[in-house]
């Protein structure tokens, strides 16, 4: 079967053989590929970087791996499109020479659900708003040339609705497209947003959030009745995990009752350096970190479900830390490894003040 070095026929069908799942991955000089399987399911190409000649007959094919193919063109998407229609998930991560025409023939994947379109030089979404509505996750890191516009119809005309996940880690969107898709797209679940230099304070208080108005929630708790019924004008927010590991320019977080983040489980800030000010009230948090931010001074939680604290390499105060997990009557694991202002001395302060507590990780040394 194999015609050349770099000329792959792949003819499975007449063998009879039921390959369900295939990895080329291993073949870098791959320059051309064709393969008729019938009961393929699952491909994976990542890394056939100087494939750009493929002819992929695989009927039942639902997920296909093309990351790093980076001479992969728009006709051999098309072409792939049509002869694989149950594709749902497609990752063209690095694969710089797909353009609109390709991203337009994806409207013939109805199942498609999850895309990656990390690390392109891409400008225009609007193929994929346009064709992909089953989306539920978009995966968009390091597209640095997306423009502050390049996302405006997912928060101002409701485009891609059954989108759950989008990633935009080491994105260079501006500060308002962040808090406007933070503020309208209420129905993610899943943002994740490393690396942003332009992801500024996240303030879903009174004066943030450009959907809430302080006047109508200010007042109430978040345990009481009055918000229930609010809840029709105001959605709430159905996000489940915040990532913004390393985002250099964040000093505060304020994520008060009002904001609405009654799902809100995992809240990852790690490694944003300037992160000084951390106030959450969210009665679902469990997990928070925080390692690494070495300027945090101020951490105020109201999370009686949170079961993980990291606090690792932070410049925070002892007392600082007792009050906070003070009120964190479910906490059982808390890291304060490489705090030099938290004495290896005083875990039993630590205890007392929060006694759910079952694991404290810690310094040996004395500081
Ligand atoms: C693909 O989507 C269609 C509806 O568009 C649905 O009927 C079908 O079950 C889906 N196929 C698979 C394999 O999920
Ligand atoms: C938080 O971010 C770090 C660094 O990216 C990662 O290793 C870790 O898995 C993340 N945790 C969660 C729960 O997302
Ligand atoms: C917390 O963040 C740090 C730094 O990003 C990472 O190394 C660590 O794995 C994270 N912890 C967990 C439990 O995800």
């Amino acid at each position: 079967m194999l015609r050349t070095e770099n000329v792959l026929h792949v003819l499975i069908s007449f063998l009879q053989v039921a390959l369900r799942s295939l990895n080329l991955g291993i073949c870098p000089k791959l320059n051309s590929l064709v393969i008729e399987a019938s009961s393929m399911v699952v491909l994976e190409l990542k890394g056939c970087g100087v494939l750009s000649e493929a002819s992929i007959n695989c009927p039942l094919l639902t997920s296909l791996d093309a990351s790093f193919c980076s001479q992969l063109k728009d006709d051999c998407l098309s072409a792939t499109t049509t002869s694989c229609p149950l594709i749902e998930s497609l990752i063209l991560m690095s694969c710089p020479s797909i353009g609109s025409d390709g991203l337009y023939s994806l409207q013939s994947l109805s199942n498609l659900t999850m895309l990656d379109l990390s690390y392109t030089f891409l400008t225009n979404l609007q193929p994929v708003f346009e064709s992909c509505s089953q989306l539920k996750v978009l995966k968009l890191q390091a597209c640095k040339y997306l423009t502050d516009t390049s996302l405006e119809p997912l928060y101002k005309k409701a485009s891609l609705p059954a989108l759950q996940e989008l990633d935009l880690s080491y994105g260079t969107l501006g500060q308002s497209a962040i808090e406007e898709l933070l503020a309208y797209c209420t129905h993610l679940t899943h943002v994740s947003l490393n690396g942003c230099v332009n992801m500024h304070d996240l303030n879903w208080g009174s004066s943030g959030g450009h959907s809430l108005e302080p006047t109508v929630y200010g007042s109430y708790g978040i345990f009481s009745q009055e918000n229930v019924h609010e809840s029709m004008e105001h959605p709430d927010r159905l996000l489940q995990n915040l990532n913004c590991v390393g985002c250099p320019n964040i000093r505060k977080v304020l994520i008060p009752p009002q904001a609405r983040c009654f799902h809100l489980s995992s809240l990852n800030l790690s490694l944003s350096a300037n992160l000084k000010e951390v106030d959450v009230a969210c009665i679902t948090l469990c997990f928070l970190n925080l390692s690494n931010c070495c300027s945090l001074e101020t951490l105020k939680l109201a999370c009686p479900k949170l079961t993980s604290l990291f606090l690792q390499s932070c410049n925070i105060n002892e007392e600082a830390v007792e009050i906070a997990i003070s009120q964190c009557s479910m906490l059982e694991t808390l890291d304060v490894r490489f705090c030099p202002k938290v004495c290896s001395m005083s875990m039993g302060k630590l205890r007392a003040a929060c006694p759910s507590l079952k694991r404290i990780f810690s310094s040996l040394t004395p500081s």
